[in-house]
């Protein structure tokens, strides 16, 4: 059967993925924020899975206004980089699963959560930093990812207590899978950030570090926590933070091992969070 062997958790300001694509990871500003990603590059290539799923949202790249699903599950054999504004980044493309990612959509429908089914989709930064950070500029992503899309940018979005039980309910069906295969779960986006109206620029460090200790901790107090203390505390796109609660909800009902753990300001205009757990059965 398959398993779920880790969780990573990290940020994914596109800002960060500039700073890879122009060659800027030595500058005095980003020098900080990479150097608190060697340790987990070197634990990908110890602890490299079979599949990845990634759990990341869309910035109006491959949805809009015109459609808006909630829980979008990537079903294709492959996906493209693209980025809204920027244009995409010179990344390999990113190769999917799709027996896998077939199986969590009938498993998790049949577990009362209703997934889209997206059969061709574009992946912007918030999948493709999150990539980068854990793997560097390899010329192919270590393993096949299965992307996970989750609607934070429109309202109404997933509360954190849908996110945490959706999250139990990948691991049902990913321990249901004939195959061996290890499988990591992330949970990206956040920190703390907002990038408009008279609070652009917020940052909350003792919100972020109490969040990173509750979801190591006690993520099922965490996941009652209501959308209007993410927004008032950790700006109007800390609720993107709703999404590690999913990862933290594949894991298994005992401890996990915390790996690494690093938090950074700044970054562009965002507080950097980023933990690894490994599942303990
Ligand atoms: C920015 C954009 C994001 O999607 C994000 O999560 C953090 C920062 C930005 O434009 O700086
Ligand atoms: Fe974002």
């Amino acid at each position: 059967m398959a398993s779920i062997t880790a969780s990573v958790y990290t940020s994914h300001v596109p800002a960060i993925g500039a700073a890879l694509d122009l060659g800027k990871t030595g500058e005095a500003y980003w020098q900080p924020l990479f150097k608190g990603y060697e340790f987990s590059k070197q634990w990908m290539k110890d602890n490299t899975p079979d599949v990845i799923f990634l759990v990341y949202n869309d910035h109006a790249t491959a949805f809009s206004l015109e459609m808006i699903p909630t829980f979008a599950i990537g079903t294709a054999a492959e996906f493209q980089p693209a980025d809204e504004g920027w244009g995409p980044r010179p990344v390999p493309k990113v190769i999917g699963h799709p027996e896998l990612a077939s199986h969590i959509a009938q498993s998790v429908i049949q577990q009362d959560f209703d997934l889209t089914i997206v059969n061709r989709m574009d992946v912007d930064h918030g999948l493709t930093v999150p990539l980068s950070l854990m793997c560097g500029q390899p010329e192919a992503w270590p393993c096949p990812v299965i992307p996970f899309a989750v609607n934070v940018v429109q309202y109404p979005v997933p509360s954190g207590r849908r996110c945490y039980m959706l999250g139990k309910a990948i691991r049902r069906a990913i321990e249901s899978f004939d195959r061996p295969l290890k499988v990591q779960i992330w949970g990206t986006g956040g920190m703390s950030h907002q990038l408009q109206g008279p609070r652009a620029g917020l940052i909350n460090r003792e919100f972020d570090n109490a969040f990173l200790d509750q979801l190591i901790a006690d993520p099922e107090t965490l996941a009652a926590k209501p959308h209007i203390d993410y927004v008032r505390e950790a700006g109007s796109e800390g609720i993107e933070l709703v999404m590690w609660l999913i990862a933290r909800g594949a894991m298994s009902d005992k401890a996990p091992t915390l790996r690494h753990r690093f938090y950074h300001v700044p970054a562009s205009n965002t507080a950097v969070g980023h933990l690894i757990l490994e599942n303990n059965t």
